[in-house]
């Protein structure tokens, strides 16, 4: 089968933001995940306060239950109304051995073996005679670290210690336990255990295997904090960017849109503590090169639940979260929020480019909200790009209408979504090539992912099915770049234990990350992604889209001066290609060839077995201006050529 490749001839550029990530805190991808805290519900501020943690008292527990007064959960919303709850340790010349507190962690804490862990827990007392004895321990109750903490302050205020354990041994289901001795009243909150081999090394920070993950995938941007998450389960429980920032006990914590969503496999214990908050999404950014791209609340709750709208009206604090947000990540230290970014400790500004108002809300109701942030936003900061959201393709209608009326309002970008199965993507890997110009509103596909059963269905997979499906999917994105400037594969992350939706890109437990065949297509289009389209057509000069059951697309990468060819074959049938490309040098020249490939559709990657799935490198002659390649069923092969 044989294409031309048109290198001399490009068609448009690669936007910078093209391939991002969507993180959204849906199954633990935050709390229990990314944000590298492992004591849940640290601050007894869960629904059920003492979620998470098991009072043992020699004296005081009957029938399994505790029925004493040694520890007492006081709550004092007039006193601290962000974080109302702490927990009151009275001690009658307690032994160790007689009282302790257990946190189960999120699905147990992952222990490794000579890593430093640090402690710290606020404590309030006005006589120093507690003392208090941390110890991990395993599933079986053996101990693998162990330090002492004596509070000193007897003043009656709230003061934070900290002090360090080392793992003696790698537990991947530790608990954390707190033994209690001596005399007195020692009320503790926020009490809290992190490992120190974070990301970046930073105090309370994020796993660091994960960030890597993310790191790897070179993204354009992060879309964050998601999601259904941004909406809320009612208006009173949507994300609130100023909720997340500032001292991590300051921090009012809410119940995760995600809480107990599938009701066959119920996660009880889902809040957000935000320790995960706006200032941490924009580091993140810039410490894997990405531009910003946060969503926020547009005055509706999720329509799946409640559905509740703000009165017009009522609308301006919203768009004054928006506005403020601007001002927080560019505004310098003359401006009230400007300032405050640089004291918690950014000086700099993050350079934010773009924003997103609302996540899949769709309508004349949202049309109509839309406009007032839109004409608020250009008002003030007419360099700031706006992300409309027109909510999911499957809807019909509903996301037609709304995407035509964000158009007519000249929207910059419409963050369209796509769950659906890989036939459809593989189908529809042309959408682009016959798109709608006339307008100068250009394409996010803010959420896709192919489902190998059904939207949701728990039983879908990350096979190879999906991935393939998704490549030459993305193959036809990639070719219109002049529409398409950015896409992003949903969920993110998933905890083994812990999930709510399926299939998702990356796996993770306790210990370790499993990269999904998904996962590698991400990182193969993001690390080769080029910045310039050229056509490659076959021999009736048509875009690669399906003929032979092959998609295909061609960048430019000018830094490099290197020429990126994508091809998927979505048959099971090896096949030959033959590319003639115009404007390479007649010299004989190699291409790496990178290349995932299984016979197996059905295959997919796991802990025990991560590469399945995974690139295979090799490299080709590439003869007089032609590439010959072998392609193998069921394949897709990224080759890169110095031009
Ligand atoms: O990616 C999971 C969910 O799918 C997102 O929260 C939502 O935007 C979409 O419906």
């Amino acid at each position: 089968i044989t294409f031309t490749i048109q290198a001399n001839k490009p068609t448009a550029t690669v936007a910078s933001t093209m391939w991002g990530l969507f993180f959204e805190d849906i199954n633990l991808g935050a709390d229990g995940g990314l944000y590298a805290e492992l004591v849940k519900n640290r601050s007894f501020e869960f629904d059920t306060p003492l979620m998470g943690w098991k009072i043992n008292s020699a004296k005081d527990v009957m029938y399994g239950f505790y029925f004493g007064s040694d520890i007492q959960l006081i709550n004092q919303p007039d006193k601290a109304a962000t974080n109302p709850r702490f927990i009151r340790v009275a001690l009658h010349k307690t032994k160790k051995g007689e009282l302790s507190l257990t946190n189960e962690g999120f699905r147990g804490m992952g222990i490794k073996k000579n890593l430093r862990y640090e402690f710290s827990v606020f404590y309030r007392q006005q006589t120093a005679t507690a003392m208090l004895h941390a110890e991990l321990i395993t599933e079986k109750g053996d101990i693998i670290g162990s330090a002492v903490l004596a509070p000193e302050q007897t003043d009656n205020r709230w003061h934070k210690v900290e002090m360090s354990l080392t793992a003696l041994a790698t537990e991947p289901k530790a608990n954390l336990r707190l033994w209690f001795e001596g005399s007195g009243i020692v009320d503790l909150d926020m009490i809290s255990l992190f490992p120190t081999d974070t990301w970046k090394g930073r105090k309370g920070g994020l796993r660091a295997d994960l960030v890597q993950m993310l790191a790897d995938m070179k993204p354009g941007f992060v879309r964050f904090p998601g999601g259904c998450i941004v909406e809320g389960r009612d208006l009173a429980q949507r994300y609130q960017w100023k909720k997340t920032i500032g001292p991590l006990e300051e921090r009012k914590l809410i119940i995760n849109r995600w809480n107990n969503e599938v009701k066959t496999r119920p996660v009880p214990d889902y809040f957000q503590s935000f320790g995960l908050g706006f200032l941490e999404y924009f580091q993140l950014c810039e410490d894997i090169g990405a531009e910003p791209l946060p969503i926020l609340n547009c005055g509706m709750a999720c329509q799946v639940n409640t559905a509740e709208l703000i009165p017009l009206e009522s609308l301006d604090p919203y768009v004054q979260d928006a506005l403020d947000l601007i001002e927080f990540a560019n505004g310098d230290g003359s401006t009230p929020w400007g300032k405050l970014r640089a004291d918690l400790g950014h000086p700099a500004p993050f350079q934010l480019k773009m924003l997103g108002v609302g996540n899949e809300n769709f309508g004349l109701p949202y049309v109509e909200r839309f406009k007032r942030f839109q004409q608020a936003i250009q008002r003030q900061y007419p360099s700031v790009k706006l992300v409309g959201s027109t909510g999911l393709l499957s809807s019909g209608e509903m996301f037609e209408t709304t995407n035509a009326d964000l158009r007519k309002l000249k929207v910059d970008i419409v963050d369209e979504h796509n769950y659906s199965a890989p036939q459809w993507f593989l189908q529809n890997a042309g959408r682009y090539d016959h798109y709608d110009r006339s307008s100068t509103t250009k394409v996010f596909v803010g959420e896709y992912a192919a489902q190998s059963v059904g939207m949701t269905n728990p039983t879908n997979k990350n096979n190879w099915r999906t991935a393939l499906a998704e490549a030459a999917y993305m193959t036809g994105l990639e070719r219109n770049a002049d529409i398409v400037q950015m896409a992003s594969y949903a969920p993110l992350l998933a905890h083994v234990d812990g999930w709510q939706w399926k299939p998702d890109l990356i796996w993770f437990d306790n210990l370790g990350v499993m990269a999904t065949p998904n996962y590698y297509v991400q990182q193969l289009f993001g690390a080769n992604k080029g910045n310039q389209v050229v056509p490659m057509l076959d021999k009736n000069k048509l875009p690669v889209t399906g003929q032979d059951s092959l998609y295909a697309s061609a960048t430019l990468d000018k830094a490099a001066s290197e020429l990126i060819v994508k091809v998927v074959n979505a048959g099971g049938k090896a096949q030959s290609i033959e590319a003639n490309i115009d404007g390479l040098r007649k010299l004989p020249l190699t291409a790496k060839v990178i290349m995932l490939q299984n016979n197996d559709l059905e295959a997919e990657n796991s802990f025990t077995s991560p590469a399945i799935i995974a690139p295979i490198e090799s490299i080709v002659n590439v003869q007089n201006k032609r590439l010959k390649v072998d392609l193998k069923g069921y394949s897709f092969v990224v080759m890169r050529i110095k031009l």
